[in-house]
């Protein structure tokens, strides 16, 4: 057991470094179950995510090795058609497997991953996407049975442009017979990257980033080299972390034209950004301003994963915020944390009030999910005196030497076990 101690009030100043997205890492190294040969990932954050990925493709037969931020994954020879209960219980987006595995052997038996900390993630949409792909699909005893033997392209309209039922139809589409088009596809950076990676492999896929994704289905992918996009919720976490604690920072390896969204709302609330080709800069007002309206939607809309961490920022913001979650109904769990540090939140199903007070105070708190766990570091970072965040294995699923980043840039962090 282990805890995240932070001593809060320090101005957060300098530059860091952003590394590789979790979210695009996990589609693409799922993706190298296509082909038959040695993948080489970089940027590829070593993250609990990442590495219960990594024990995935093991599990089905894959050598994977890490050299520093790269994994060198090798799917010469048999792959299996199975994940057990045991490891899909551990990483829901491990659904993206099902497509993978099925375009390779023509048969797939995963475990469903069940719900998670977020509410009901149902996958729905993947099953129905699949099916219309041709693939026989039966659910039996928490099991998912694929048969793709018959697997064609065709015509598929996505009723919600889910990103992982995206990712999964681009992964299971790139190895059937014929044309494949998929509408309301997810926009996401994520998704692009993710079809950059397949076509390096010898994939046709057209129109990833925009809402129609066309695919010539191939008889045949080969091995690729490839490096992961930055993160650009890691990105947005050090900019509220700055952004907070009243600092100036500046971050490097980022894509800023991802990060918009947020960077619009980081202005609305006073901070005065500049951005170059591969950096940002942030500097922050005395006190922050509050945000009239907050709505999660679709990229290129206000990402759902970076909600805790405005709504954490705003608690010390001047006036009242209004944050409304439309994406998963379980995201305001750090809502009650916030309070016990002094934060006047009033959560009303999907909609937050976020009355900005002066100053929260450190106070021992408990992490629920990734993302807010990560919005209850950027409380704490600002709040007086000592903030204990229990429960950092959440966190560890998606940032990388978090302390040592935020140690970096002032933050006096540091983590203890019991
Ligand atoms: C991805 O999850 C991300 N995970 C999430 O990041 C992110 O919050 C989410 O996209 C939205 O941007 C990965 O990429 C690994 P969805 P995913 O399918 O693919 C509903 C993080 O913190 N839905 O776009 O699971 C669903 O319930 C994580 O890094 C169905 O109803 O998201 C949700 O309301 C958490 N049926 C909405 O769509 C389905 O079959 C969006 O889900 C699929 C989804």
């Amino acid at each position: 057991m282990s805890r995240i101690l932070i001593e809060g009030g320090v101005q957060l100043s300098g530059t860091a470094q952003v590394h590789g997205a979790k979210n695009a890492a996990l589609p693409i190294l799922a993706a190298t179950v296509l082909n038959e040969g040695v993948n080489i990932i970089h940027n590829c954050p070593p993250l609990k995510d990442v590495n219960i990925t990594v024990e995935m493709l093991k599990y089905l037969g894959a050598h994977v090795e890490r050299e520093g931020d790269s994994l060198i994954v090798d799917t010469r020879g048999r792959l299996g058609n199975h994940i057990p209960e045991k490891l899909m219980r551990q990483l829901r987006s491990s659904i993206v497997f099902m497509g993978a595995i099925v375009a390779r052997n023509k048969k797939a038996k995963i475990s469903a991953p069940g719900g998670c900390e977020l509410g009901p993630r149902p996958i729905d949409l993947h099953i129905k996407a699949l099916r219309e792909l041709g693939v026989k699909i039966k659910e039996s005893h928490g099991y998912i049975i694929c048969n793709g033997e018959k697997m064609h392209g065709r015509e598929i309209h996505l009723s919600f442009p889910s990103v992982g039922a995206t990712e999964n139809i681009m992964l299971a589409a790139s190895l059937a017979e014929g044309k494949t088009i998929i509408q309301n596809v997810a926009k996401e950076p994520e998704i692009e990257d993710l079809a950059v990676f397949l076509n390096k492999m010898g994939a046709k896929i057209k129109g990833a980033g925009s809402s129609r994704i066309e695919i010539d289905g191939v008889e045949k992918l080969s091995a690729a080299e490839h490096s992961v996009m930055p993160d650009r919720i890691v990105a947005t976490t050090y900019l509220c972390s700055a952004a907070i604690t009243g600092g100036e920072v500046t971050l490097t390896k980022v894509i800023p034209e991802h990060l918009s969204a947020c960077v619009a709302c980081l202005r609305d609330s006073g901070c005065d950004i500049t951005v170059g080709d591969d950096w940002i800069k942030l500097i922050a007002p005395k006190r922050l301003k509050a945000v009239s309206e907050i709505k999660t939607m679709p990229y290129p809309g206000f990402p759902t994963d970076a909600q805790s961490l405005f709504l954490a920022m705003l608690t010390v913001a001047e006036g009242t915020s209004i944050i409304k979650e439309n994406i998963f109904e379980s995201r305001f769990k750090p809502a009650e944390e916030l309070v016990r540090m002094g934060a006047d939140v009033m959560v009303d199903g999907r909609i937050a009030v976020v009355r900005g007070v002066s100053n929260l105070s450190g106070a021992v708190v408990s992490a629920a999910d990734l993302r807010g766990g990560a919005s209850l570091v950027v409380a704490a970072l600002s709040a007086d005196g000592l903030t204990e965040i229990e429960n950092p294995h959440y966190i560890d699923r998606g940032y990388a030497e978090l302390l040592e980043v935020l140690s970096k840039l002032g933050a006096k962090i540091k983590r203890v076990e019991y």
